[in-house]
């Protein structure tokens, strides 16, 4: 992990401080009001902090995406939102780097917080420019929120985790021209998910699930490998995969299922994994379907069955639920099962008691994770809950984050 200086150790009265922070949130798509708070309680600390310490802050942010166009709106919520939290104003301005934004910059006082609009109404922060245009660093360094921001400014701090893994502008480029640091919440971040892959705690468990299969691939693969993970524990879709890979036959509603999904290219991936860890890797016993209405539940011997898998059974529940126990170390992404619905939700219910109530350390992260798990449990009793999604698949997979590459490069 790169040495990076903590925003607390730096001198900020009276400088002016550019803060990229990832407040991006789920946005209802009829009020196109916020519907969840969790990323903006998680900056508060760092905003406090530099706010108090004299700072005058300016804030950046993104919030949505070209795809995820439903949730691109203004940053303007989330600065009323920032204020009453903080118990002070936030300003805001509807402008990120031009020169309405730039005047208002001029003129802050210390202790002053504006929050811009939203980055991404600039082409260049957007994911699929990203994707499709690869800046050099000195093409980054001449963008246009880059050129006209950097030179306002003193000092850089990133506490942007959750989007660590974009190489957009704002999260990487600052870091070449000012000096700069890491904020409270990506220091926190990088600490609890260090302790998960550095030195877990043992018997460390990996219960991974859901429907996005290829981000259980790529931490399964590296945990696996690299000794990390003890156990890995498959559930939802991923353990189905497992299944087939197992020469378990699904049936034909499940199997279409899982290929309508673009997911059976993923057997040979299993096979080869259970072919080198079967002994680490925990496959469904028993798998539950909504049969008229009612739960009920097969054992993997009597597979196939020609309704759609929903769930893991009450035998694989079991079994998961004593190896969470035992457990130094879990952590959890993906539910179990079709958690929104009643009769589906068992496995999701039940393995999120568990892990809530295990006496190891626990680290789950992921928006579809962190719904589920809320839904049935406190957050407060799991050890560690990551702000990130992408981000955090891609540090526990081992994968390079271009937020931190930065900081190593020029932090
Ligand atoms: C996230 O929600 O995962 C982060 O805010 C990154 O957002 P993005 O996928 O739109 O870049």
């Amino acid at each position: 992990m790169p040495d990076i200086p903590s925003s607390s150790d730096l001198d900020v009265a009276s400088k002016l401080v550019l803060l990229r922070v990832d407040i991006n949130s789920p946005i209802d798509p009829v009020t196109k009001r916020i519907v969840s708070d969790a990323r903006i309680d998680k900056s508060l600390p760092t905003i406090r902090d530099l706010a108090d310490r004299g700072a005058r802050l300016v804030v950046i942010a993104h919030q949505g995406d070209a795809l995820d166009y439903h949730n691109l709106i203004p940053t303007e919520e989330h600065a009323t939102k920032l204020a009453e939290k903080l118990g002070r104003p936030v300003q805001w301005v509807d402008d990120v780097a031009g020169p309405e934004a730039r005047r208002r910059i001029s003129i802050l006082v210390d202790g002053d917080i504006l929050l811009l609009d939203n980055i991404r109404i600039y082409g260049e922060e957007l994911s699929t420019f990203e994707r499709d245009v690869k800046l050099t660093p000195e093409q980054m360094a001449a963008t246009y929120l880059v050129r006209k921001l950097a030179p306002l400014f003193d000092v850089y701090v990133n506490d942007a985790f959750a989007a660590a893994h974009r190489a957009a502008p704002s999260m990487i480029a600052f870091q070449r021209l000012l000096p700069s640091a890491a904020g409270l919440l990506l220091a926190t971040e990088i600490a609890g998910l260090s302790r998960i892959v550095d030195d877990p705690a043992r018997p460390a468990v990996f219960l991974l699930g859901g429907l996005k299969v290829s981000d259980g691939f790529s931490v399964m693969g590296r945990v696996l490998r690299d000794g990390i993970a003890d156990r890995v524990l498959t559930t939802g879709v991923l353990g189905e995969i497992f299944l087939l890979a197992d020469g378990t036959p699904l049936g034909q509603t499940t199997e279409r299922f899982i290929a309508q999904h673009d997911l059976t290219r993923h057997v040979a991936q299993a096979e080869a994994l259970l072919a080198a860890y079967r002994d680490r890797i925990g496959v469904p016993v028993d798998v539950a379907v909504i049969d008229g209405g009612e739960r009920r539940e097969i054992p993997v011997a009597e597979l196939p069955s020609d309704t759609l898998i929903v769930d893991v059974g009450e035998s694989t529940i079991r079994g998961y639920e004593v190896e969470i126990a035992a457990a130094g170390t879990v952590f959890v992404n993906g539910p179990a099962g079709s958690y929104e619905h009643r009769g589906s939700d068992v496995g999701t219910q039940r393995l999120w008691t568990a892990v809530a109530a295990a006496p190891g350390m626990t680290a789950i992260g992921g928006g579809d994770t962190v719904a589920s798990a809320k839904r049935f449990v406190d957050l407060d009793d799991i050890g560690f809950v990551s702000t990130a999604g992408g981000a955090l698949i891609r540090f526990v997979s081992g994968q390079p984050l271009p937020l931190l590459e930065a900081f190593r490069t020029y932090g």
